[in-house]
């Protein structure tokens, strides 16, 4: 049975991720803050606050077959009250690439050479369309520069991964906007179809989703405009 690891798994996308991958039989390994999933569909959690170094033990022996960086934190959320640019603390911008950089970064170089070895494996980012240059706006640097950061994380894997012999492949999935904590329940969209599409996409070819960028089962593509110029 292939494994999967989720990071974020207790509630919103990342508890619907575990259920999808369940369903299409994968034994599917969790990581989050909280101290126990709110819900059935984890073989195996671990408590990992992704701010921190990883256990050198996290899940030893289990071969992970698919690793799905989901976690997230959205700290300097206009919706929430939070200012422009010029309201963003250092603080908050540092521990936003904690969750959202380093923490995934610290799950794709744990994983992703045991993957290349074994000549198999997929590496899903869980982006956003904010990540992208040509979505940026005077607010939400944080984030935005953190989902743009962990494209370039990807990429960099699938470079690794085209050039390595077998089914691998590493690619970024924008949700869309989704009702979860994050979200706000005021997003027009249910996170489960969200989930399956990504499941969906991992039994894809890996030449026909390593180094991409997708919303649902669409490519959003990285980038499409050209020089930011004002008319
Ligand atoms: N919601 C949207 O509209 C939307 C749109 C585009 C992209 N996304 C992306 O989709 C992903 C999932 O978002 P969501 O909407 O499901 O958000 P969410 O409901 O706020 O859930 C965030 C998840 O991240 C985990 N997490 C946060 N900080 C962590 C840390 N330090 N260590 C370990 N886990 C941590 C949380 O774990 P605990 O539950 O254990 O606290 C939680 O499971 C994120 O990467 C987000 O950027 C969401």
């Amino acid at each position: 049975m292939p494994s999967a690891l989720v990071s974020g798994v207790s509630r919103g996308l990342g508890a619907h991720l575990c259920r999808a991958l369940k369903a299409a039989g994968h034994r599917v390994l969790g990581v989050g803050l909280a101290a126990a999933p709110r819900h059935d569909d984890v073989d195996d959690y671990r408590m990992v606050d992704l701010r921190e170094p990883l256990p050198d033990d996290l899940f030893a022996g289990e071969d992970v077959d698919v690793l799905v960086n989901n976690a997230g934190v959205y700290l300097d959320d206009p919706r929430g009250g939070y200012g422009d640019l010029f309201a963003l603390t250092v603080d908050d911008l540092r521990e936003t690439f904690e969750v959202n950089v380093f923490g995934a970064a610290r799950l794709v170089l744990r994983y992703a050479p045991r993957m290349l070895a074994r000549g198999a494996g997929r590496i899903v980012c869980v982006s956003s369309g904010m990540g992208r240059l040509q979505d940026a706006d005077g607010a939400s640097f944080a984030y935005r520069s953190s989902k743009l950061a962990a494209n370039s994380l990807t990429l960099s894997v699938a470079r690794h991964f085209a050039a390595g012999a077998g089914d691998l492949a590493a690619f970024s999935y924008c949700p869309g906007w989704i009702r979860t904590d994050m979200g706000t329940p005021y997003a027009p969209d249910e996170p489960g179809p969200a989930a399956d599409d990504l499941v969906r996409l991992l039994s894809l070819p890996a030449a026909r989703s390593n180094g991409r960028f997708f919303r649902g089962l669409d490519e959003l593509g990285w980038d499409t405009r050209g020089p930011f110029v004002s008319e």
